[in-house]
């Protein structure tokens, strides 16, 4: 099966597909790092993996060399979706410059694969706040013109048992022409979303969604342009668009096994890099112009505050956020990595050290295997450790697309099937 992987970053899509099938052959991959000139990821993926073709171009500029491909996959960012019609044809429309999903968009109505896993943050569901639920919108009535049929779930992955809560939403678009929408065109959404589709197949969900969310339903105009300007919809979890018909419904996951814990992890990293060298821990002889001490310095950005400020304008306000685990809980999985993972922020991970006891950040390896990468997946040699750190924020939990990778590779097979019979009633 021909697999095209845009916005590859470090591999995660790749490493997740190859660990469900050895048959997911990678023949074009895109990483490029707009914002540096250094490619860190890119040298990553080309060290990490040897087959096919790897671009290291903005895919603004590289996307029309994709070859022929039956899946694309990628994670691409949140960005501005609107549409306006251009001032010269009535039929031209026009999405503001720089938005990758246009890219996407390009290659797919070029090369029309016939599965597509793309991948974004949650708030793609609802953005932009004003207009809730546009960007979505857009990006599926583009799919729908094109042909595809897509479905939907946001998934926190420590809900299916991995170490990490990291809540992302993927999306499975399927063009009409495939054995899977044959099967799913006659069904009730309801019974799609909740048992049969392409997510329930392998993260069941329980059988009630969520009461405190009624499901949705509506119809997508027709007009793109219109979308933009007007449409809204609220959209939970989980849904399908098949045509213009869209059903969302607020899902709960179903899971009988434990997750995996943060402290598990630790001593999964123990067991390869053992002690832990001393640039982890947080100091506690410095001190900052604050007058605090690392240590304190994560202490004091972890811990409740109420705090009076004065705003930009001179206005006097209190504010306020609630406390964070200082250290972190070990006994469950850990939260969200960020991109800032490692230094002094709110949001890092520090955690008692299993054999010293005292107080450090999480190292490189560890974020690895919080997604579920190889351990020293990142160190090539030449990538700094900030990066190394910066690529895990980016990345994704390899056994959710895994697990997505098996459930491809089946349909796919059944598809393959099915063409050979009527191929063979042909004769
Ligand atoms: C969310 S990350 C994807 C991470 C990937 N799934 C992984 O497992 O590592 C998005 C990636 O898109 C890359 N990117 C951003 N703009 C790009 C562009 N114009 N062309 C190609 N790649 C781009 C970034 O460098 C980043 O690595």
């Amino acid at each position: 099966m021909k697999v095209v992987e845009l916005f590859a970053g470090v591999g995660g899509f790749r490493l997740g597909l190859e660990r469900a099938d050895d048959r997911f052959d990678t023949v074009w991959a895109n990483q490029w790092e707009p914002s540096t000139k250094s490619q860190h990821a890119f040298d990553c993926y080309t060290k990490n993996f040897d087959s096919g073709e790897h671009v290291n171009r903005d895919i603004a500029e590289s996307w029309n060399e994709v070859p022929e491909h039956d899946l694309l996959v990628g994670g691409f960012p949140c960005q501005d979706y609107s549409v306006a019609r251009t001032l010269s044809g009535e039929s031209g429309i026009q999405g503001k410059k720089g938005v990758l999903f246009w890219q996407i968009m390009k290659i797919v109505e070029s090369r029309r694969p016939k599965y597509l896993l793309l991948e974004n943050v949650d708030r793609l569901l609802k953005s932009p706040a004003n207009q809730r639920g546009r960007d979505f919108s857009v990006m599926l009535a583009s799919l729908r013109d094109e042909g595809y049929f897509v479905e939907w779930r946001m998934i926190n992955a420590a809900d299916y048992g991995f170490a990490q809560r990291r809540r992302r939403v993927f999306i499975f678009a399927f063009h009409e022409s495939t054995q899977l929408a044959e099967e799913l065109k006659s069904d009730k959404p309801k019974n799609i979303v909740h048992n049969k589709g392409f997510f329930s197949r392998r993260f069941p969900v329980q059988e009630e969604h969520n009461a405190k969310h009624p499901d949705q339903q509506g119809t997508l105009p027709k007009d793109l342009v219109e979308i933009s300007d007007h449409y809204s919809f609220a959209y939970k979890n989980s849904g399908i668009m098949i045509g213009d018909e869209v059903y969302s419904a607020e899902l709960l996951p179903e899971f009988d096994g434990t997750p995996v814990t943060l402290g598990e992890i630790l001593e999964e990293a123990d067991r390869i890099q053992g002690e832990v060298d001393e640039r982890y821990y947080l100091r506690t002889d410095n001190e900052n112009k604050k007058g605090r001490s690392d240590y304190e310095e994560m202490a004091y950005q972890k811990g409740p505050k109420k705090e009076k400020r004065i705003s930009n304008t001179g206005h006097e306000y209190y504010y306020t956020e609630g406390g964070m685990a200082f250290p972190e809980r070990l006994d469950v999985p850990s939260r969200t990595m960020l991109t800032s993972e490692g230094t002094k922020n709110r949001s890092s991970h520090v955690v008692e050290d299993l054999n010293t006891g005292k107080i450090r950040f999480i190292t490189p390896l560890e974020a690895e295997l919080l997604n579920g990468f190889p351990a020293k997946w990142t160190a090539t040699g030449t990538m700094p450790e900030r990066t190394r750190y910066f690529c895990m924020g980016n990345a994704l939990v390899v056994g959710l697309i895994e697990k997505m990778g098996k459930e491809i590779m089946n349909l796919h097979e059944k598809e393959q099937e099915l063409n050979h019979q009527k191929q063979m009633e042909l004769f």
